[in-house]
């Protein structure tokens, strides 16, 4: 990890990997349990909404606002929470988790240009297998990878799933940028983490 940015490029054999299998498989139920609590806490536990920030979740920028410049042009991604108008951050519902991520526009399939701001793009990092969080990157396949089973998501092409078991994409965000911070401007295109039943 650099800078807040998730990174192995061996990433089947990384340590990360072995630890974050344990790990994720720990808190999936965690994350299933994120909606049934937002409709009784605080601005912290609600659902992200248009005009929210970021934050980050990790590196020497924790906390902070994540603006484009901070994010390495063809990434990784980072991981960040949605921060409401008035600086709460909305870290209590584990399914406003996300991932942004910055490319070259051109790079981008027209669906995801669409939804991008000026090359930044933001998905759920719920994976839709079984809930871990998508947390890792694959400098060989320029994708994000789930570490419990290594399922692979192409964040230039809406997320879809290029390898592993994963059955769906990860959700998208819609996204605007206000003097360089990167916002929200439309909610998930999908259903967020695991589809139930
Ligand atoms: S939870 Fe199984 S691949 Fe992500």
């Amino acid at each position: 990890m650099e800078d807040g940015h998730m990174r192995c490029d061996d990433w089947l054999h990384c340590r990360c990997y072995k630890r974050r299998t344990i790990l994720g498989l720990a808190v999936a139920p965690l994350l299933l349990a994120g909606p049934l609590r937002a409709a009784e806490e605080g601005e912290a536990a609600k659902p992200l909404a248009p005009d929210d920030r970021f934050a980050f979740l990790t590196g020497p920028k924790k906390g902070q606002v994540v603006r484009a410049e901070d994010l390495a042009l063809g990434g990784p991604q980072v991981q960040a929470y949605p921060m409401a108008p008035d600086g709460t951050v909305r870290s209590d519902n584990r399914l406003n988790l996300v991932i942004l991520a910055r490319f070259d526009p051109a790079a981008l399939t027209d669906e995801t240009r669409a939804r991008a701001a000026d090359g930044v793009v933001a998905y759920s990092a719920i994976c839709t297998h079984q809930g871990c969080p998508v947390n890792m990157w694959s400098k060989e396949r320029n994708a994000f990878v789930c570490s419990c089973h290594a399922s692979i998501f192409d964040p230039r092409n809406a997320a879809e799933v290029i390898d592993g078991p994963a059955p769906r994409p990860l959700a998208a965000l819609g996204l605007k940028l206000k003097d360089g911070v990167v916002t929200v401007a439309s909610t998930f295109s999908g259903h967020v983490g695991v589809t139930q039943g």
